[in-house]
């Protein structure tokens, strides 16, 4: 048998809220709903995770840059600072791991300012506008990846 694949999940400011958020936007799924889903799914997959959530820039930094000794690969929700943080682009780039970007709401149906990320174009892929759905279907997508190397 093969190790388990390890991922870590980083979720962004202000989706410790989720559940009582703007739910016409992002639901009615809390966080730890959402992470029970994830380790269900990597349980199934054979794959391990492991989720941290922050409010603050330099913590999220500080978790991507220790995450090469102990991770294969980082899916993250980077909430607001996915339009503003060139801190998080560089410490996600830094790690030479494939990174895949997901949200919860379509940001490109949604404020101009939300249609622009510094992340994506370091990503290996991004998924929107499936609610919870998009943080499974990341993790799948990254999951594959890491298995066929595309
Ligand atoms: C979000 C979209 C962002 O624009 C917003 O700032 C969030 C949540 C999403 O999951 O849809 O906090 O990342």
């Amino acid at each position: 048998m093969p190790d388990p694949l390890r991922i870590l999940v980083l979720h962004g400011p202000n989706l410790n809220l989720l559940g009582a958020r703007e739910p016409a936007i992002y639901g009615t799924t809390t966080l730890p709903e959402i992470d029970e889903k994830l380790l269900a799914a990597a349980k199934q997959a054979g794959a391990e995770v492991a989720a941290f959530q922050s409010n603050h820039e330099g913590a999220l930094v500080d978790r991507i840059q220790e995450a090469p000794a102990r991770f294969d690969g980082i899916l993250i929700n980077p909430g607001a600072f996915t339009h503003t943080s060139v801190a998080l682009r560089d410490a996600l780039a830094a790690t030479g791991l494939p990174v895949v970007e997901v949200h919860l709401s379509n940001v490109h149906a949604r404020e101009e300012f939300r249609r622009h990320s510094f992340v994506s174009p370091i990503a290996a892929g991004v998924v929107c506008g499936f609610g919870w759905r998009s943080y499974v279907l990341g993790l799948e997508g990254l999951l594959g990846r890491l298995r066929d190397g595309v």
